[in-house]
């Protein structure tokens, strides 16, 4: 790690414990956004403080790189700083989505992080126990949480591509939580990451989640904050919109917000949440440009842009996940 440790107190961060453990007796859940560029961290934090929700900043490996760790925690602690002169006192995690390495968990809290994911849903089950365990040790000792994952979820997780989902097995739920010590547990119950998440045929209907394997869970292990990933709706109204304005996305679909609501009151307590951010941007970007060929400034597109994905975080927080105002 190039620097000092910096640690998210000094940050004025907070781990997730206190959010899930309100989450879960409040039957909500907290939105996780993730997010790799100024223009989406602003209209996360803007919309979350406008709605009075308490939120994950999420950041993928791939979107730190993106964005460089060194910059990333100067532009996550001024959007801090921003929010709080205006008043916001709205607690801010920033999380590291789908950690596939101790050693990657270990640069982010040393670099800010407040809580991280150790990913090792696609290793055999001791292992992913061994790894996981590995890193609650290291970041218990920093007060950072630690999100782990049974079950392998279909589509494309950061850089583990998974062919076919495996739903998580519930009667190793307990033995994980209880040999790794691990803060939150994601879960597999039919989601898949990305915009493309179920191949339907003409005028089916999308699948229900298996809320039967969500409750065995819950049963197993009473209380405890379970992860929902892949749990964009992908808006049809965006996809709309890009196919009308150039793009092509033939058979998005999501996860119907019904079913999100339904996952929300239960002992999910957070909602992972990147698609729909990615859609809204690039669908107010292609409309923009489409309508002002002659536009070249940035600031004009990206900043519709921006105030789309807040509007589309304010809808969610407050008809989705159920988190507005819970400060
Ligand atoms: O779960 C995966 C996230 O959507 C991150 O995707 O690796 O393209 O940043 P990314
Ligand atoms: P979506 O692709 O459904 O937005 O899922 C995001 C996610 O799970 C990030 O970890
Ligand atoms: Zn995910």
């Amino acid at each position: 790690m190039a620097g000092e440790m910096v640690h998210y107190k000094e940050l004025g961060l907070v781990n997730t414990r206190e959010m899930f453990a309100k989450a879960m007796a409040g039957k909500y859940a907290i939105p996780a956004y993730n997010f790799s560029d100024m223009e989406q961290l602003q209209a996360i934090l803007t919309a979350c403080a406008d709605t009075g929700s308490p939120v994950i900043l999420q950041v993928s490996k791939g979107a730190r790189s993106y964005a460089h760790e060194t910059l990333l925690r100067h532009m996550v602690q001024g959007a801090l700083q921003m929010i709080r002169e205006k008043g916001s006192q709205i607690p801010v995690a920033l999380h590291l989505d789908h950690g596939d390495s101790y050693e990657l968990c270990v640069a982010c809290i040393e670099s800010g992080f407040s809580s991280v994911m150790i990913d090792g849903s696609h290793l055999p089950y001791e292992e992913n126990v061994a790894l996981t365990r590995k890193v609650v040790e290291f970041a218990h000792r920093f007060e950072v949480t630690v999100e782990g994952e049974l079950g392998v979820l279909a589509g494309i997780e950061d850089e583990v591509s998974a062919e076919h989902s495996t739903y998580t097995n519930p009667e190793q739920v307990e033995d994980f939580v209880k040999k790794t010590g691990v803060d939150s547990l994601a879960i597999s119950i039919g989601t898949s990451h990305g915009a493309y998440k179920f191949r339907l045929a003409p005028g089916e209907e999308v699948p229900p989640l298996r809320f039967d394997i969500l409750e065995e869970c819950e049963r197993r292990i009473p209380g405890f904050p379970i992860v929902l990933h892949g749990a964009s709706s992908v808006v049809q109204e965006y996809v709309e919109m890009i196919n009308s304005f150039g793009g092509k996305m033939d058979n998005a679909v999501g996860i119907p917000e019904e079913q999100l609501r339904r996952a929300a009151a239960s002992a999910v307590c957070k909602i992972n949440i990147d698609s729909d951010g990615r859609l809204a941007f690039t669908a107010k970007i292609r409309e923009h440009l489409a309508k002002n060929p002659q536009e070249f400034d940035p600031r004009k597109y990206l900043g519709e842009a921006r105030s789309e994905f807040a509007k589309l975080v304010r809808h969610k927080n407050e008809a989705v996940l159920g988190s507005a105002g819970r400060v």
